[in-house]
């Protein structure tokens, strides 16, 4: 396999967008070519994540992609996993770049759901799980990872507080993200006092509902002998998949893909837990990041939530994990959230994160996972 470099970056403010999704991908994947000093012309294949694109009449917007780029001839695929899209996105422009097929690769996401109302977009979302037993039965994703969050408490013994810290630090974190959808602080009280949305979940421990677009460009080392950016060295790309429907699992204590996904990546790039710096993890609902941070090996089984409200995994913490404000705050356009994650490694590591910077920013890991856990990438760079 030939060294891959995540070599641009770009993307829009998460929150309600006024473009289609075709035209913000189309838009933050030209900014993300021109910031790895290449043309269009120099893509050899577009990877694109577009889940909800029939929301917008709207399906095979990969070569609508390359046609406003002005690369009509190249090729591009869509790809599906739900909340993972494009992490699996960049997997494969890893697998092509590595392997030889392209030299450089363009990975773009993009979702556009705000012209719905809650209940539209919650439906539409809620396909994601399985339809014959979860969906058609009433289940959502508020719903479902509630039944997570109650499943961990009653054996955990998790207070509020301790969920709370997560959307407060989150919340934090993103009030200095300019591509963040909520920029503003929260107080423990206003968490405490917001509404049950599936109990035990309140409204702060959701992600909202996002419009947003996030692109990156994946090349081969030795097509980019001057890289204008300090480039990500991809270390590993793994995905892992497992049982789907909640009903199958031998426990709800965890997602059996995070593991494999992790152990996978770790396996690959030859590191351990304790030689990153920082993460970007995937909080749908702050029970998730608890979930995330002891799967991936971070803490072990029921004391992340304690580490968490004891500040460990603040931005100045012994771990940062999610500096950008996570899906929780920075917010959670599905198809644009995996490659929103590695544009924050890029802008921390190329000292583009101002006001928000980790401490060490040498390694990082992003985990991106599908509906409930039936799919999940983890990838992990490191700087040259
Ligand atoms: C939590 C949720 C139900 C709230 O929806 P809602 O009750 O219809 O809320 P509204 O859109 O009417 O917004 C009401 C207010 O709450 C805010 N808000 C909405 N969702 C929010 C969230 N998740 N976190 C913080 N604030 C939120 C809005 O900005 C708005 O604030 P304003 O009055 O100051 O303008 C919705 O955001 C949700 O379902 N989130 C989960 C999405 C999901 O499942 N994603 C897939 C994960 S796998």
């Amino acid at each position: 396999m030939r060294e891959t470099w995540v070599v641009g970056a770009a993307s829009n403010r998460y929150g309600k967008m006024t473009e289609t999704a075709r035209e913000a991908a189309t838009r933050v994947a030209l900014e993300a070519i021109r910031d790895a000093g290449l043309e269009p012309k120099q893509i050899g294949h577009t990877f694109v994540a577009n889940c909800f694109g029939l929301a917008e009449h709207q399906a095979h917007v990969g070569p609508l992609i390359n046609n406003g780029l002005g690369i009509p001839e190249v090729p591009s695929v869509t790809l599906e996993s739900a909340c993972s899209s494009s992490s699996a996105a960049l997997h494969e422009a890893f697998v092509h770049v590595a392997g030889g097929f392209a030299d450089a690769a363009l990975v773009v996401g993009a979702e556009r759901l705000g012209h719905l109302d809650t209940l539209a977009a919650t439906s539409y979302f809620a396909i994601a799980a399985d339809y014959a037993f979860e969906t058609k039965n009433g289940a959502t994703f508020p719903g479902l990872y509630a039944t997570l969050a109650s499943a961990y408490r009653d054996v955990y013994k998790t207070t509020p507080e301790m969920l709370g810290s997560i959307a407060i630090k989150n919340h934090a974190n993103a009030a200095r993200n300019p591509h963040a959808h909520f920029q503003k602080e929260i107080s423990m009280e206003t968490y405490l006092a917001s509404p049950l949305i599936a109990s035990p979940l309140r409204l702060y421990d959701c992600c909202p509902f996002s419009d947003g677009a996030a692109a990156l460009v994946v090349a081969a080392k030795e097509a980019m002998p001057r890289p204008t950016n300090e480039p990500l060295v991809v270390r590993a790309s793994a995905r892992a998949g497992a049982v789907t429907d909640m009903q199958d699992r031998p426990d709800l204590l965890g997602l059996p893909s995070t593991r494999a996904a992790a152990a996978a990546a770790f396996r690959q790039a030859r590191m351990t837990p304790k030689e990153i710096d920082f993460l970007e993890v995937h909080d749908c609902f702050t029970i998730a990041e608890v979930l995330a941070l002891e799967d991936l090996g971070f803490f072990p089984k029921g004391t992340a939530a304690k580490e968490s409200a004891d500040g460990v995994t603040a931005r100045d913490g012994r771990l940062p994990v999610n500096p950008s404000g996570g899906l929780k705050a920075k917010g959670h356009p599905v198809s644009a959230t995996g490659a929103g994650q590695v544009v924050e490694v890029f802008e921390q590591v190329n000292g583009r994160a101002p006001g928000r910077e980790v401490p060490r920013s040498g390694t990082a890991l992003t985990h991106n996972v599908g509906a409930t856990g039936g799919s999940c990438s983890v990838h992990i760079f490191s700087r040259r």
